[in-house]
């Protein structure tokens, strides 16, 4: 794997924000899980994209231009006793060492020294909002530095958010970053490869989730980038089902949602499979409905268009298939005017993709949509669900053989100078690929 050049994320932050700045921003929380147990510590992707530091009660300070230190890290002493109990802690030292900082000191001390690299910087850049607890803190070091007259250098320092151009630099992805992307995509893609073998009549939702989580474990992701969906027949029109607690019927189908995070960077991939290896006649053409829409959409992908292109296109052939399976009647193009199909696909076809899975970045600029640049990742994942109390749309009566049938089909797609490269291929998804595995 190539290393991720942390300082060059700097280096490029800094230069964004001039001189006579600072830039403070506090790693994630431990969080409660229940009375005395933390849920596993998950850092903060800004503050992670910025030091690749893994540690909790730490602040990164950037001060472009500063001699004697421009990248100053807040974090935990060293101390044998909490170590032996909870693990590693890098220290001051190894803040220097391992992590490139100019200079680190103890988090609790930050009170005493933080008013001071403020002092006489005219824009003080934090992820306002993110944080409110910390919001009123950085407030407070302003205030003392503004009402201490030993202090005070007539500059109140504007406070600015970072969010929206960190968030700018995060949509772009190197070739680090997109090797990992792509680790996650592959290993999530053997876990789907895995489950569609493992799966059958009679067998729990849960054990198929257990199937995919074992597989992202083993090829070193630990964790699922987000709760996976694992949801057979009507749960299928769930959007966000994650009990995974149901029985697996003979004659459904079964939609998952899930992919591996893979240091720190996520994969998000849907399948919707035969619970019985085959599908019926009614789930086999919706099914290549959405398949045909996903196909159509991607090749939407490349530099140069944008979202809209994408979603328009999924609506579109999603639309005809309906008024071709006759579910929908009327004209497509004023079924698409009218938004009748929001009745059967209800989300947007996709998001950017990176160390959230749902990633930062705008989808407008000034009010256009935002362009597509080679080394964005973004997801394609057109879906149509009819749940069983759907009993009739746009006037019209949708017949019972199409009800309890909830398909989504999700794909990672890098934006390549060209036009794309879908990150998550090696997982079948036509039918007849799909179900020549489930045979064995
Ligand atoms: N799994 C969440 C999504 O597909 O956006
Ligand atoms: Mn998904
Ligand atoms: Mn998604």
């Amino acid at each position: 794997m190539k290393a991720i050049n942390f300082a060059a994320r700097r280096k490029k932050l800094m230069q964004w924000m001039g001189p006579n700045s600072i830039a403070i921003l506090p790693a994630a929380e431990e969080k409660v899980r229940s009375h005395d147990v933390n849920f596993p510590f998950r850092q903060d992707n800004n503050f992670w994209y910025l030091t690749g530091f893994n540690e909790p009660e730490a602040v990164m300070v950037l001060i472009p231009g500063r001699k004697q230190a421009e990248f100053i890290l807040f974090n935990r002493e060293k101390d044998i006793t909490q170590e032996r109990w909870h693990g590693k802690r890098l220290g001051q030292d190894g803040a220097i060492e391992l992590l490139g900082a100019d200079d680190a000191f103890p988090i609790d001390d930050i009170d005493d020294i933080l008013p001071g690299l403020m002092e006489g910087r005219e824009r003080i850049y934090f992820a306002l909002g993110a944080n409110s607890e910390f919001d009123h803190k950085v407030m407070e070091w302003r205030s003392e530095l503004m009402t201490s007259p030993a202090k005070r250098t007539g500059s109140p320092g504007e406070l600015i958010d970072i969010g929206h151009h960190l968030h700018d630099m995060r949509l772009v992805k190197s070739a680090a970053e997109i090797q990992r992307i792509r680790h996650a995509a592959k290993v999530s893609a053997k876990a789907h490869i895995e489950l569609m073998k493992a799966c059958a009549p009679g067998k729990t939702e849960r054990e198929m989730e257990t199937e995919l989580h074992y597989h992202f474990a083993k090829g070193q992701c630990r964790y699922p980038a987000y709760p996976s969906i694992v949801a057979s027949g009507e749960n299928a029109n769930i959007l966000h089902y994650i009990e995974n607690a149901d029985e697996m019927h003979d004659g459904d189908l079964l939609l998952v949602d899930a992919g591996g995070e893979f240091e720190h960077y996520a994969s998000d991939i849907s399948r919707t499979i035969p619970v019985n290896g085959q599908y019926t006649k009614e789930q086999a053409a919706l099914y290549d409905v959405v398949l045909e829409a996903q196909l159509a959409a991607i090749e939407m992908v490349k530099p140069g268009n944008h979202w809209d292109h994408i979603h328009n296109k999924a609506v579109e052939v999603l639309t005809q298939g309906l008024v071709d399976l006759k579910i929908l009647k009327g004209e497509p193009k004023d079924l698409v005017k009218r938004g009748v199909y929001r009745e059967f696909y209800m989300h947007k076809t996709g998001h950017w993709l990176g160390l959230d899975v749902h990633d930062v970045g705008d989808y407008h600029l000034h009010g256009q949509p935002r362009v597509l640049e080679a080394g964005m990742v973004l997801t394609v994942e057109p879906a149509l669900y009819i749940p069983q109390t759907m009993t009739r749309v746009n006037g019209h009566n949708i017949a019972k053989k199409w009800r309890g049938i909830g398909i989504r089909i999700e794909d990672d797609i890098l934006v390549t100078s060209k036009g794309y490269d879908v990150l998550s291929k090696d997982v079948p998804k036509t039918r007849a690929e799909i179900e020549r595995l489930m045979a064995g």
